[in-house]
């Protein structure tokens, strides 16, 4: 039979691999987009309650659901909540497989516009001051201002296929041994991250009028706690940037030993995690009021345009700054997408004794093909207004299926699984027994009810907005009483340059991600493993 679980060396070899998947793109990039989008201080007060209410919590859960059941997502959501459990367990791990296939795309981008950094001056690449003129394919291409020429000059050429290709094999090979080459990984890339981190918001602090922007972050505005958008947004960005719902924190807990402290460790990861957030916040937002760049924008655009060009106002440390942010960029990625790729290789081991490289062949090959659709170079729409290339057009639908809804799924029915199926008396005891951090009623009362009946009802009010804002590149923001504001007005569908060719790219996009998420889940759920008959016969 196959060979003994794998286990972490050290309880810091386990928080360093925790902590990375945590600290990706969603803290660097995401994290002060959303800030911004919902108007600086306005979003900290949510998302410090969604931390402390919903983050915490969960993370706590599944850290527990590995601990006790010594399994991989699928099988442990088995062992408590029978097969509906298991249909919910690969459902999360083949949503974060969507959700990994375009962030190894985004991978990519950043990979191509590192290179532009490191091979040509900034100011020519990055500085808003100039155009670039774009040859794309499947048009006429356009002067467009820089970055975003730079941009679009990467993405509408065949450069991002091949870094993608480039980004899985790292993932195939820092996967290759399990725990051991990931331990070895995180060890280097983790530091690493604090370090540059670290330094660019110091850099940033020191800049003429950036500490300006440190108070807009930490101003809370108690008026807009009124908008029910500004709390979905918390909390949606708390599932994506702790990686809860993907199914990564159970497999990455299973290899503990059997006493660990499982509390302990997930308000530790959880406080890292946070804490390099408001450290890339303090980075980014000092950048922008320092140059005063107002970023209507969200997410996408904040990463690939507004930072860039505020690097490029930097004078002599411009060129050192930018090549330090793609390269921190693509690190950070790469300790999130390991975590899920071992994820997927731990749950195909546990259920059907799968070899390692076996599911790292086929999960690499799938990958590389799941992302190169993102990575599409064709330009749908010249006038930019919507998204530009397929690749992103792609990014923004299926985003919008896997991260609005995807992982509030797994998110609400984690928790009734674990809180019901497991029983929390149970899990209680299991944690109590091990933890300094004592867990009382409150903890089984948030788990049981609270988070459950908040999903459901930011599901509910999802689905009763049809909030089908395409809007990553959020070209809609609107400034409320010229303060950078929150965004409304998209609500709807949102076809505007695209037209049909929109509308049937969010069918098939729809369509690809039910089937590949709920269908392949109910067949991997329906088949029965070897070693589960053999379970049986015994
Ligand atoms: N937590 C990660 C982040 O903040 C998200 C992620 C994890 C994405 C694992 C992919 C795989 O960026």
């Amino acid at each position: 039979m196959s060979s003994p679980r794998s286990q972490w060396k050290s309880r810091f070899g386990f928080i360093l691999a925790a902590s990375g998947s945590a600290i990706g793109l969603g803290n660097i990039v995401f994290f002060p987009a959303n800030a911004y989008k919902f108007g600086g201080g306005a979003f900290y007060l949510p998302y410090l309650v969604a931390l402390v209410l919903i983050g915490i919590p969960v993370m706590i859960a599944e850290f527990g659901l590995g601990g006790i059941t010594k399994k991989s997502f699928p099988l442990a959501m088995r062992q408590a909540g029978g097969s509906f459990g298991e249909f919910f367990g690969w459902f999360a791990i083949l949503n974060a497989g969507f959700i990994s296939f375009y962030y190894v795309t985004i991978l990519g981008w950043v990979c191509g516009m590192g290179i532009e950094a490191f091979t040509k001056p900034v100011e020519e690449v990055f500085s808003a001051n100039s155009t670039t003129h774009v040859d794309w394919v499947g048009g006429t291409g356009a002067d467009l201002p820089n970055p975003v020429g730079t941009f679009f000059a990467v993405v509408s050429s065949w450069t991002p296929l091949v870094a993608v290709i480039c980004v899985w094999f790292l993932n195939f090979i820092l996967v290759s041994k399990g725990t051991r080459t990931i331990e070895a990984a995180v060890k280097i890339f983790v530091p690493t991250m604090w370090i540059a981190m670290i330094y660019l918001a110091i850099t940033g602090l020191t800049l003429e009028g950036g500490f300006d922007g440190v108070q807009t972050l930490f101003t809370p505005d108690l008026e807009i706690l009124s908008n029910l958008e500004v709390w979905q947004g918390a909390m949606a960005q708390m599932f994506f940037t702790l990686t809860l719902g993907f199914g990564v924190m159970t497999a990455y807990a299973s290899y503990l030993p059997d006493r660990s402290d499982h509390s302990h460790n997930a308000v530790t990861t959880s406080l890292l995690n946070c804490g390099f957030e408001w450290i890339a916040g303090v980075a980014i937002f000092s950048m922008l009021f320092a140059f005063s760049i107002s970023p209507k924008a969200s997410t996408l655009s904040m990463m690939f345009f507004i930072t860039p060009a505020g690097i490029a106002e930097m004078g002599a440390l411009a060129q050192g700054f930018a090549m330090g942010f793609w390269v921190l960029l693509l690190v950070a990625g790469l300790t999130s997408s390991i975590s899920l790729v071992e994820a997927l290789v731990s749950a195909m081991r546990d259920k059907f004794g799968t070899a390692r490289w076996k599911s790292l062949l086929g999960f690499g090959l799938v990958g590389c093909v799941g992302s190169a659709f993102f990575a599409m170079p064709h330009v749908i729409n010249s006038g930019l207004e919507d998204d530009g290339t397929l690749g992103l057009t792609l990014v923004d639908l299926i985003d919008h299926w896997a991260f609005q809804y995807g992982l509030l799924i797994v998110g609400l029915i984690e928790c009734l699984v674990i809180g019901w199926g497991i029983g929390m008396e149970r899990l209680l005891g299991f944690l109590n027994e091990r933890s300094r951090v004592r867990l009382g009623p409150l903890f089984a009362f948030l788990i049981k009810f609270l988070i459950p009946a908040v999903i459901l009802c930011v599901f509910i009010l999802n689905i009763a907005w049809l909030e089908l804002d395409m809007d990553l590149f959020g070209v809609k923001g609107v400034e409320v009483d010229g303060k950078p504001g929150i965004y409304g007005e998209s609500f709807g569908p949102n076809y505007t340059a695209g037209g049909e060719i929109m509308k049937s790219l969010h069918l098939i996009a729809l369509i690809a991600w039910v089937f590949g998420t709920f269908g392949i889940a109910a067949l991997l759920t329906g088949i029965r493993s070897k070693a589960q008959r053999a379970e049986v016969a015994q």
